[in-house]
């Protein structure tokens, strides 16, 4: 297998209207973040704020484009193939929290998944602003033992926004719904992480998360007995980034089997709910086809439930990465070309690799690296370093076998890491200090108005004074 493509491989100049991938292109020697000329958010002009380096980008048209295109998708193959159910796309707020990205997946009309006390908070700030309106499902997920802060604050949630799905992980997170006594719909998640050859495999799965099969019928029989709980949804998420269809659909083949066996018993089950696992471009040879993967997966649930007599449910993905990880992007300069014999020559940024993208160093994880400018003139392999002092802020990650080519000319070099908006700055840390004392970037977010023009607000970073004062430092002026 051939090394992740994290960028342009060639020391030639990118030609001119060269399209990475769908969000990426070069157009006269800078880089277009899905028509957006990056390099004008550095110069003076009228249209745009002039911003200093290093830059967060986050650009938000890209996550309703995204959520439009998914919901297309599934239509589409609704249509083909005569599915009897229909498709409910929901945000993974775990994947970015930021007030922006969900008050823009809200308003792209998405449902919510969320999964501790502090997610509640935010619904319940989303309510009060009419974003997350009644008739959209909060799906709640994670650990809510009874007691718990996240088990009392969904109850009490439930009041403010009837449509509260909690998905049970274990049986003991029963009782408090039924001690409530509010109309609960509620799911039931599996354990069933990975790939299993059949229903019985799955037990074995080394996994914190849902229920062995034995407990599915038990906390479902439960649910069933009780006076204010209805089984709604059955959650099966098998793993996270899968980039081959066929094995997402395999990997939820036992799963699916499951649900039609529950439905049978259980009709108010209507919910398939594959959880996560949607593979977005990390690297420019991504290659999956979305449509191809949405008609393999209902077309597998619409034999499976045929098989035993059931209607084809509804089909719920919590998308997370998919929904957000390509309208971030994060922009450095290069201030430093140290060709000091090391293997490459280093290109030394103005801000770090390893606390902007903690993924890169932590899992080796690859991301897009792309010059704004000088896109029309020769590349050399290089090594870019971050300033902190760490041996391991550095890109490609240590052990990759990816070359990373950037323009030999570096005046005014500016460079971007790209697919870098799910995770990376939820794992980092908003504000707080960060290794080396460094202070957090400059924030533009980018949206569109009603009118189809730009508009940009802009996000102060960390001042000096803020870093000591987190560590305790008393600073007087
Ligand atoms: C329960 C649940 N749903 C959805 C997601 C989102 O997954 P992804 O980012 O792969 O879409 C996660 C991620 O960990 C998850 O734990």
């Amino acid at each position: 297998m051939g090394h992740p493509i994290i960028g342009w491989e060639r020391e030639v100049p990118v030609p001119d209207k060269h399209q990475f991938n769908h969000f990426l292109s070069a157009e006269n020697g800078r880089l277009h973040l899905a028509d957006f000329d990056l390099m004008t958010l550095f110069e003076d002009s009228a249209e745009t704020p002039t911003m200093p380096s290093p830059l967060e980008v986050v650009y938000l048209p890209l996550i309703g484009r995204r959520i439009e295109a998914m919901r297309q998708i599934f239509a589409d193959v609704i249509d083909e193939i005569g599915y009897s159910g229909k498709f409910h796309y929901a945000y993974a707020s775990k994947a970015n929290a930021a007030e922006e990205v969900v008050r823009t997946t809200l308003g792209a009309g998405a449902h919510h998944e969320m999964s501790s006390t502090i997610d509640v908070e935010i619904g319940r700030l989303m309510v009060r602003r009419g974003l997350l309106t009644p008739e959209r499902m909060v799906i709640c997920n994670g650990f809510k033992p009874s007691g718990s802060e996240y088990a009392d604050n969904i109850i009490r949630f439930k009041q403010e926004h009837a449509n509260l799905i909690p998905v049970i992980e274990d049986l003991s997170e029963i009782p408090p719904l039924i001690a409530s006594q509010l109309p609960f719909d509620v799911g039931i998640r599996q354990k069933c992480y990975g790939k299993h050859e059949n229903i019985y495999d799955m037990d074995d799965a080394n996994s914190r998360f849902g229920m062995h099969l034995d407990d599915i019928w038990r906390a479902a029989d439960y649910i069933e007995a009780s006076p204010n709980l209805t089984l709604k949804l059955y959650h099966a998420m098998v793993g996270s980034q899968i980039l081959r269809r066929e094995d997402f659909v395999d990997w939820l083949e036992p799963p699916i089997e499951i649900f039609a066996k529950l439905r049978q018993k259980y009709p108010t089950l209507s919910i398939f709910n594959f959880g996560g696992g949607m593979p977005v471009p990390m690297t420019l040879d991504f290659d999956f086809d979305y449509h191809a993967f949405v008609r393999l997966l209902l077309t597998r649930i619409q034999v499976t439930c045929e098989r035993y007599g059931v209607l084809a449910p509804d089909i719920m993905g919590e998308f997370g990465r998919y929904t957000t990880a390509e309208h971030g992007a994060h922009i450095f300069k290069v201030i430093l070309v140290k060709d000091n014999d090391s293997e490459l020559p280093w290109y030394i940024i103005d801000g770090s690799i390893m606390t902007s993208f903690p993924d890169a160093w932590a899992l080796h994880e690859h991301f897009i690296v792309l010059p704004l400018n000088y896109l029309d003139r020769p590349f050399q392999q290089v090594q870019l370093g971050g300033v902190t002092c760490d041996s391991d802020d550095v890109y490609p990650p240590k052990l990759s076998k990816s070359p990373l080519y950037l323009p030999v000319e570096t005046e005014d070099l500016h460079v971007g890491f790209f697919s870098i908006g799910a995770y990376q700055e939820m794992l980092g840390g908003v504000k707080g200090s960060k290794h080396c004392v460094l202070p957090e970037a400059q924030e533009v977010i980018i949206d569109r108005a009603a009118d189809g023009s730009l508009t940009f607000e802009v996000v102060g970073g960390q001042q000096p004074a803020d870093v000591l004062q987190n560590l305790g430092y008393r600073v007087t002026s």
